[in-house]
């Protein structure tokens, strides 16, 4: 698998273009290649592409998938910044291709790689298990300590208590926030950002009984202690979670939740 620096260049000979509507002009993107099968070293692929003032950087992976190299591995699926499944590092940052415009990239060619942090198992597509165990080990639901039987009622909340963890409720799990974290890059064993702002969502539900057991989980040698809030991750998160936000909040709350534990141990068990 690689995992980083690419080098040396190769050139696609593409097929002639179609014919487009309205323009005749032309763009060049350079993607980071990984074909294991073949070689163990990346390498960069340059292609020209016809361009329109509508495309986004996915829509130019897709010109070239579809009419030049059919090869080309990539993940996406919604095409409008929801399924988190498109990130990559366009010109050098960690970004949703179905949300870049080509316009709005001010470098030329436009390079494309996969994002950075995570093994690359073919071309722009990363391998996300390591990041799927990250997420799992918060507790990534509501806990109860007795579950109520369903014909006794919903558990209801009101709009305010809604309003609570709405905002680390809209990460789409894109990994952005990781690619861009040097602190995962340092310490793969880092909880890292979106799994640190899901723990916060449901230490902020009003219906979570399980904060105990979630807060030892991230208060370790690996967990929230590690960031040292660069603050990158938010930076680059498209759904504004502000992950190093949240992080700083579960520092709080793990610290809190420590002295409780040493001034009243038995109330917080
Ligand atoms: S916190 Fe933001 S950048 Fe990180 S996975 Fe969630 S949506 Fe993506
Ligand atoms: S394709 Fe779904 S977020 Fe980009």
């Amino acid at each position: 698998m690689a995992t980083g620096a690419r080098a040396g260049a190769a050139t696609a000979s593409a097929k002639p273009a179609p014919r487009t509507t309205g323009t005749s002009k032309t763009i060049k993107l350079r993607i980071g290649r990984y074909r294991p099968e073949r070689s163990d070293e990346p390498f960069y692929q340059e292609f020209t592409i016809p361009y329109r003032e509508d495309m986004v950087v996915l829509d130019a992976l897709n010109y070239i998938k579809e009419r030049i190299d059919p090869t080309l591995a990539y993940r996406w699926s919604c095409r409008m910044g929801i399924c988190g499944s498109c990130g990559a590092n366009v010109a050098g940052t960690p970004k949703l291709t179905c949300a870049v415009y080509l316009k709005d990239v001010k470098r030329s060619p436009i390079t494309v790689e996969p994002l950075e942090n995570f093994a690359v198992l073919k071309d722009l597509v990363v391998d996300i298990e390591p990041f799927m165990e990250k997420l799992a080990s918060v507790d990534p639901f509501i806990v109860r300590d007795e579950d109520k039987p369903i014909e006794r009622g919903e558990y209801r909340q009101t709009p305010e208590q809604l309003d609570m963890y709405r905002q680390q409720s809209q990460c789409i799990n894109c990994m952005l926030c990781y690619a861009a974290c040097p602190v995962y890059g340092h310490d793969p064993r880092f909880l890292g950002p979106a799994a640190s702002a899901l723990a916060l969502r449901y230490e902020l539900d009003s219906r979570d009984q399980g904060s105990a057991a979630r807060l030892a989980a991230i208060a370790t040698e690996h967990g929230v202690w590690q960031c040292t809030f660069v603050g990158e991750c938010s930076v680059v998160c498209p759904k504004d979670v502000d992950p190093a936000g949240a992080i700083q909040q579960l520092k709080a709350r793990a610290a809190t939740r420590l002295m409780k534990s040493m001034l009243l141990p038995l109330a917080t068990r």
